[in-house]
């Protein structure tokens, strides 16, 4: 049995009326706990609407959601703790934080799950850590901070929740590299920790090479590929009909390949890069 999955779900916005829009189609998606999925897939093939069935902000007109066994849309399903257990963070999250202190911010969602006030401390110190924040930040204001540290209090609001299955939707859009870096190592701190599923939606496919162990590639609001990173870029016609594409280090050794048929082309992450250069660059001082 899987954690969370979701089968044959059809949703459509502004249904039964000219503007009707039909974004998910007969969509099947199993999370396993543990996993760490990127979902890729061009601007409007229903990224963010799946994120929002997922975690049961939006109904589905058709088709299943499956929570440990349960159809969260039945009548005895606890939507409410659904909605602690599978916590989403949506784009620029550092929109949604209101409080005068980083400290109040985080405690709101604590607040919210009656989490005994004993172990609010404890609980923020351990976020803090994971997100990569010292403690005196925390008398500071969310607004005076830069905007990657305003990403990682927003994310410390939603992982001081503990939830069993995060979801964000593209947690680094806007942020440098270093920024990006340290966001994705506090999600695999995040998993390590507690065994808990994650999927992002994003649309470098640098990220997702480098970061997630299996990749949902979305076109036209169906599954165009779905596998682990180097089975879905293995498909690289596919991706760029839809708009998508390869990492640029594959598309760089690919481009070697035309002259050296020896270069491996299923590379799609920077260290696995970096080996096979350096083992082309030796032979070919070697020759
Ligand atoms: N509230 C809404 N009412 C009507 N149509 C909507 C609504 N939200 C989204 N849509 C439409 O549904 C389609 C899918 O939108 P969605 O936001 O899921 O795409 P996305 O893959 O997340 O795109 P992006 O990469 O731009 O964030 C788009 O065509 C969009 O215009
Ligand atoms: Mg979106």
């Amino acid at each position: 049995m899987s954690l969370l999955s979701i089968e044959n779900v059809d949703y459509s916005y502004a249904k039964k009326t000219t503007f009707e829009k039909h974004v998910l189609k007969k969509l099947s998606l199993k999370i396993e706990p543990g996993s760490f999925i990127g979902i890729i897939g061009h601007t409007g093939s229903g990224k963010s609407t799946l994120i929002k069935i997922l975690n049961g902000l939006l109904k589905p007109d058709a088709g299943t959601i499956l929570y440990k066994g349960e159809n969260i849309w039945s009548k005895n399903f606890d939507l409410r703790n659904f909605h602690l257990d599978v916590g989403v963070s949506f784009q620029y999250p550092e929109h949604q934080l209101f409080c005068d202190t980083v400290k109040k911010d985080i405690e709101y969602g604590l607040i919210n799950k009656g989490v005994p006030k004993e172990v609010y401390e404890s609980k923020i110190k351990k976020t803090l850590n994971i997100v990569g924040l010292s403690e005196s930040y925390l008398e500071k204001s969310p607004f005076q901070l830069s905007g990657g540290e305003m990403r990682k209090v927003a994310l410390a609001g939603t992982i001081v929740l503990d939830p069993e299955v995060l979801i964000l939707d593209e947690p680094t859009a806007g942020l440098d590299p270093k920024s990006t870096q340290q966001i994705y190592d506090s999600l695999k701190t995040y998993q390590a920790q507690t065994n808990s599923s994650i999927i992002v939606v994003s649309h470098s496919m640098e990220d997702v090479s480098e970061y997630v162990t299996d990749i949902v590639a979305l076109d036209d609001g169906q599954i165009l590929l779905q596998g682990k990173p180097d089975q879905v870029f293995d498909n690289a016609e596919k991706l760029k009909k839809v708009g998508l594409d390869v990492p640029i280090t594959t598309n760089i050794l690919r481009l070697l390949a035309k002259d050296n048929p020896s270069v491996n082309t299923n590379i799609y992450r920077y260290e696995d890069t970096k080996l096979e250069i350096s083992r082309l660059l030796k032979d070919a001082i070697l020759k």
